[in-house]
């Protein structure tokens, strides 16, 4: 029996974070400069149903059954065997190792769970299809973000641009102009379940308040999609400057967010907002792409620990 690979890419969101878990649209894109791998290696010599894990970014080394159930990395494999009605797997290794920065907005649990589900159903000869990869990956996402809106899972496992609306058909579209973005990471980790937590709390408070930013932030995703449609991409950019003020409003933004979006338009990047669940973790950048690389330094002295400048495609 062969070795069988999967691979995902990171994942970062354009327009529409937050505003999505409540039903507006948003719009992300696969970065395919960083991905999630794993590798489910046999072991014939093995006793069947035993299965280990290795993930050295994580330091974990461990059979299966001596991990938590609710380990991400265990609920995917068990929601791989519930799916294709399977007691007991053949022996195997599964080593799953990732360069996407953790908790910092660039889908890497989406990536790694994407990753498994297609080696281990390979490997039991049963690869699944995108939909139930993306189905399964979200049952998962449930484990990270707490009430997810499925758009990671989804960006991942079809890497391609999507335009996103909860609980609707995926839509991908077209990018006639490729595009440059700058990722600045603040290095400042931050729990996106806690962020979205918090944004449920105050919609409870102010209800009518929150609802009127949410419609904001979703009316600049349906002009962006339209931007990207019909290559005003400069015009783009006046649309992230709006849409990272929204979510400042909406509490979601830091002093770091902050300072390195003020740094990447202060270098002449057409717009930049914070990406995903805010508090920390990246933030974009649209520039034009002869300047990507001057954005990408004024954000490092600004204080961003990493930059990745990315083509959207
Ligand atoms: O980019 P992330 O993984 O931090 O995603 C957060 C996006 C939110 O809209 C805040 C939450 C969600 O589930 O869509």
């Amino acid at each position: 029996m062969p070795a069988f690979t999967a691979t995902a890419p990171g994942k970062i969101i354009l327009f529409g974070e937050h505003a999505v878990v409540y039903g507006q649209p948003a719009i992300a894109v696969p970065v395919e400069q960083v991905r999630a791998r794993v590798v489910v290696d046999p072991q014939p010599r093995g006793q069947p149903g035993t299965l280990r894990i290795i993930a050295k970014d994580i330091q974990l080394d461990a059979w299966l059954d001596e991990l938590p159930t609710d380990q991400p990395l265990v609920v995917a494999v068990q929601l791989v065997l519930s799916e294709l009605k399977i007691e007991r797997c053949p022996a195997c290794t599964i080593r799953v190792s990732s360069s996407i920065p953790v908790a910092s907005g660039l889908g890497s649990g989406a990536a790694v769970s994407v990753a498994l589900l297609r080696a281990f159903s390979a490997f039991l000869g049963r690869p699944l299809s995108d939909e139930r990869v993306s189905a399964l990956a979200y049952e998962v996402e449930i484990i990270h973000h707490g009430t997810p809106s499925g758009i990671d899972n989804t960006v991942v496992t079809y890497a391609a641009p999507v335009y996103y609306v909860k609980g609707q058909p995926i839509q991908r579209f077209l990018v006639p102009l490729p595009f440059s973005i700058v990722i600045g990471d603040t290095g400042i980790s931050s729990s996106t379940s806690q962020s979205v937590g918090d944004v449920r709390l105050a919609l409870q408070a102010e209800p009518d308040r929150y609802q009127a930013y949410f419609s904001s932030i979703g009316e600049i995703v349906e002009q962006a999609r339209r931007c990207i449609e019909t290559q005003s991409i400069q015009r783009m950019g006046q649309l992230m400057r709006e849409n990272h003020a929204l979510l400042q409003k909406i509490g979601v933004s830091c002093e770091a967010l902050d300072r390195l979006v003020f740094a990447a338009e202060g270098a002449g990047a057409w717009g930049a907002k914070l990406s995903g669940g805010g508090r920390g973790g990246n933030m974009i950048a649209l520039v034009d792409e002869v300047q990507a690389a001057s954005v990408a330094q004024a954000l490092r002295v600004a204080g961003a620990v990493s930059t990745i400048m990315t083509r959207v495609r």
